[in-house]
């Protein structure tokens, strides 16, 4: 059994400071602060149109940062940075690839040689359920396949921050669930540092470390509610459990005074 690593112990693995972004006369982030251990697994939450991607965006350096500071692992972000991995709501598989081809993608660019990636990818379909999918094409695959081979891709680079954006997010409960605990196996055997962007609170308690919560546009943080359940932790189990539900309740209380705060000042 692996034992719940206190977050406090953790060394900083992604520093946000004071992170502001406009587009033009919209301030999308307005002075976002936060601090995530290695090995850490924090998810953000808030409306829509809050700056959840924004910041994602630009930890992957594919937006240039005008105002504040990030640091990567000790560096500034840049796009195509080894250490990262993305995965996205809409799975983004190549057509012209097999799900092999595709789970290796990303070893492929990153240099992995051949039979190692081959060897990695088989391992990691099998994982997700995909054995005897490896050479079917993307359009061959239902929506849960194609998120799963992501899924897939994104675990073969083994990289030591994962950048999740509403991976499960157009998925129905059940594979949802069936992801959410592959998710938690997965990452429970090598603790990598993932920032997990979510609408379903739900899924961001069942999941995280942490759960940061930011309020409407300009997004602010306002909340950051430590998430103490015991791993490893199995989604569906946790559903009834009564801890779960006290914070996923707190997570609401939290995320609707956002809102108020936002409507006070909108009035
Ligand atoms: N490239 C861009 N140019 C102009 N405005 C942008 C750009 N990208 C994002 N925005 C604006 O920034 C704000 C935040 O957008 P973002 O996509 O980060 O929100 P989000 O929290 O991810 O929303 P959702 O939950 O709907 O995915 C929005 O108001 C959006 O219109
Ligand atoms: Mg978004």
């Amino acid at each position: 059994m692996n034992e719940h690593v206190p977050v406090a112990a953790a060394a900083a693995a992604i520093a946000i400071e004071r992170l502001t972004v406009r587009f033009g006369e919209v301030v999308a982030v307005d002075d976002v602060s936060l601090s995530i251990g290695e090995g850490e697994f924090v998810s953000i939450v808030g409306p829509s149109g809050c700056g959840k991607t924004t910041v994602l965006n630009l930890l992957t350096g594919l937006v240039p940062l005008a105002e504040g500071r990030i640091s990567m692992l000790g560096r500034a972000p840049t796009v195509g940075n080894p250490d990262v991995a993305y995965m996205l709501a809409r799975d983004c598989l190549l057509p012209w690839r097999t799900a092999l081809g595709n789970a290796c993608y990303g070893m492929e660019v990153r240099g992995v040689d051949e039979a190692q990636r081959e060897a990695r990818a088989r391992e990691l379909l099998a994982r997700v359920g995909l054995k005897g999918f490896e050479d079917k094409w993307p359009k061959q695959l239902s929506h849960g396949m194609r998120q799963r081979c992501a899924l897939a891709r994104t675990f073969c680079l083994d990289a030591p921050v994962m950048l999740m954006d509403e991976p499960f997010g157009a998925l129905d409960a059940q594979t949802k669930l069936q992801l959410e605990d592959l998710l938690l196996e997965l990452w429970n055997a090598r603790r990598r540092t993932v920032v997990f962007i979510t609408h379903d609170l739900a899924e961001a308690v069942a999941l995280s470390d942490r759960v940061v919560v930011m309020s409407a546009r300009p997004g602010r943080i306002v909340a950051d509610v430590p998430i103490p359940l015991a791993r490893p932790r199995h989604v569906r189990s946790l559903q009834k459990d009564r801890h779960f539900l006290e914070l996923y309740a707190h997570v609401w209380e939290q995320l609707e005074a956002g809102l108020g705060a936002q409507a006070e000042v909108v009035s």
